[in-house]
């Protein structure tokens, strides 16, 4: 197996920092927890853990604790007998079993059901745990490396998550801090990302209009670095700066900060007109000519998603961010909302 050593931009001492403290630990045998907001790289820094351990060459498994339902994610975990339930055919192996003496990284472990952390608790605690509806014991041999976006002191106060399974996870916690607190990193990860899109992506090479970079050291980056490349991916696919400062607009007014004044130079259009001028801007750049020439399918993921986009905002907005009822009002699952808000890169901004 060959693990690749990610690739990790910033020269700011607040990352420098994360680096040295992941490098020092990657090779103690410890449960790490990982912290940081969304998009700031808390995968990245999970991987480099990985890479500079002594399991390198063993697995690195992968679960997304907030991506599955907690009936299916007891068997993702742990696996399943054959005739464990209707349907289970077959022996399956779980994520534990798959990554053997290698390295598990628990995503978004916050989003962890109840009774799916009290289980965990308990597999961390024996050191062992049982496939579904198996009867023999499985020796858990793997590293545990989890990672979270949320305050989980304030869950744990809030009764969502157990304190036990907390101190457990967090034998050592490293925090990722947000991007605005590292605007040093910027300029870098631009040049990064540009050189990225342009030579593994091939998309079109298009300078950044100066007023932009300046813009991108006054937002304050809910999304982080995340939402830097989308940016980035946005302006090299359709060229158009005005579009994406009208997005951090928006995200700026979602954040209480009002219009500043300097990050548009015209009024602000209201929402429906909004979205029209935004209609005119992707005709205007479905033009062969341009370099890239977006298929209909691409657009119309665009469009359909820039749709569902606002409306999960306006939702969840109007729930006061609750997003148990804002997925009942939009009749989807809770899991199906959460995911599709970290798809979108829907977050509650700072208050
Ligand atoms: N310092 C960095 N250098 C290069 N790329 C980065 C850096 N930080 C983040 N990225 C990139 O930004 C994106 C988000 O990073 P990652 O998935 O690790 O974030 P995360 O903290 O796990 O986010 P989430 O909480 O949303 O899962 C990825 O494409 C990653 O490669
Ligand atoms: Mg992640």
């Amino acid at each position: 197996m060959n693990f690749q050593e990610p690739v990790i931009i910033g020269t700011s001492p607040a990352i420098q920092k994360v680096l040295q403290i992941a490098r020092k630990v990657s090779s103690l045998d410890l449960n790490v927890l990982i912290t940081g907001e969304s998009g700031v790289g808390k995968e990245l820094i999970a991987r480099t853990l990985h890479y500079h351990s002594n399991r390198r060459n063993r697995p690195f498994v992968k679960v997304n604790s907030a991506a599955l339902p907690s009936e299916l994610l007891e068997s993702e975990l742990f696996g399943y007998e054959k005739g464990a339930f209707t349907g289970a055919d077959r022996t399956k192996s779980g994520k534990f079993e798959q990554a053997k003496e290698g390295a598990i990284f628990l995503d978004e472990i916050g989003e962890l059901p109840n009774y799916t952390q009290s289980k965990l608790l308990q597999v961390l605690q024996d050191r062992e745990y049982y496939r579904v509806g198996g009867h023999a014991p499985q020796e858990v041999k793997a590293r545990i490396i989890a990672a979270t976006n949320q305050d989980l002191d304030a869950e744990i106060t809030a009764n969502n998550f157990r304190a036990d399974l907390f101190y457990r996870l967090s034998t050592i916690s490293i925090h990722v801090p947000p991007l605005r607190e590292r605007k040093e990193d910027i300029l870098s990860l631009v040049e990064y990302f540009n050189n990225y899109l342009q030579e593994v992506k091939n998309l079109p090479k298009r300078d950044l209009p100066s007023d932009l970079i300046e813009l991108f050291h006054q937002y304050h980056w809910p999304g982080n670095v995340r939402e830097l490349v989308n940016y980035l991916q946005r302006h090299s696919v359709f060229g158009n700066s005005q579009e994406i400062k009208e997005a951090m607009q928006a995200n700026l007014n979602r954040a209480g900060n009002g219009n500043n004044g300097y990050l548009m130079d015209e009024p602000q259009q209201h929402n429906s007109g909004h979205d029209f001028i935004h209609d005119q801007e992707i005709i205007k750049n479905f033009d062969p000519d341009n370099g890239h020439f977006p298929s209909l399918k691409e657009v119309r993921d665009q469009v359909v998603k820039r749709v569902e986009k606002n409306i999960i905002e306006k939702v969840l907005l109007d729930s006061n961010w609750n997003r148990k009822v804002a997925a009942r009002t939009l009749k989807i699952s809770y899991r199906a909302l959460l995911y599709k808000m970290k798809d979108m890169d829907i977050h509650q901004s700072r208050r």
